[in-house]
């Protein structure tokens, strides 16, 4: 996934390459899910597999109107590749067995039609968003972030022992004023068993003063949390 979801992590184009080398050399497939490709910040650009010269029969690109176009749930989704063979058994495929829904076709077709602003402005304002996020979880003691660089979510290390216990004790035991938030628990994005277990997800899909205030209630339950 480029850029990440959970890390907000994009790939160098040196990485991709480094990748490439690996996939040619074994007969591979390389499958990126670049459904967040339009939100890269601090000047960097994203590199798309399908750039990659002599990927052309390797490369699948998975993607999706939902995060580009803030259509979630439009269940408009789609595969690309170069490679025919790829292309003709994913055609039979999604006939025997798919059906897109007719009015989310629509719309994602109509929002094809969005002018490039759009995106730009979009940027900003994830940019903005992301920084208030991480230089606010960076005041807290023992939070760990790191910055990333596209699209909409970072991972931060808490001084907790079970990012799950604690996500459910958020929800059932906490508020502030009657507010909680709501964290995603990492290790279920981790492919290695144990790993992650003292980390949370956080989107920065809010407004800037809701993630000031989602990290302050996050730094009184940080205190509050008995276990
Ligand atoms: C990397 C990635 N791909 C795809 C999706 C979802 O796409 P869709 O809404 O089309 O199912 C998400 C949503 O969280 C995502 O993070």
């Amino acid at each position: 996934c480029n850029p990440g979801n959970p890390t907000g992590y994009l790939y160098s184009r040196d990485e991709i390459k480094k990748l490439a080398k690996i996939v040619k050399k074994y007969g591979l497939f390389l499958v990126a899910d670049e459904v967040y490709r339009e939100f890269t910040y601090d000047g960097r650009e994203h590199y798309s597999i399908i750039q990659e010269e002599g990927l052309e029969d390797h490369a699948i690109i998975v993607d999706s109107v939902s995060k580009r176009y803030s259509m979630c749930g439009a269940r408009i989704g789609y595969l690309v590749s170069k490679n025919k063979e790829v292309i003709k058994t994913a055609i039979k495929f999604a006939q025997a067995r798919l059906s897109p829904p007719t009015y989310a076709q629509i719309a994602a077709e109509a929002a094809l039609e969005t002018p490039k602003s759009y995106f730009e402005a979009i940027k900003e304002e994830y940019v903005s968003r992301r920084d208030i996020l991480i230089s606010e979880l960076s005041k807290l003691e023992g939070v760990v972030v790191a910055r990333p660089q596209g699209a909409f979510y970072c991972i931060a290390q808490l001084p907790i022992k079970n990012a799950d216990n604690f996500a459910q004790w958020l929800l059932e035991e906490f508020n502030v004023d009657g507010e909680t938030v709501m964290v995603a628990p990492a290790a279920g994005f981790y492919a290695t068993a144990g790993l992650g277990t003292n980390q949370v997800r956080i989107a920065y899909v809010l407004e800037k003063e809701d993630l000031i205030r989602a990290v302050h209630i996050l730094k009184e339950a940080l205190k509050a949390y008995p276990g």
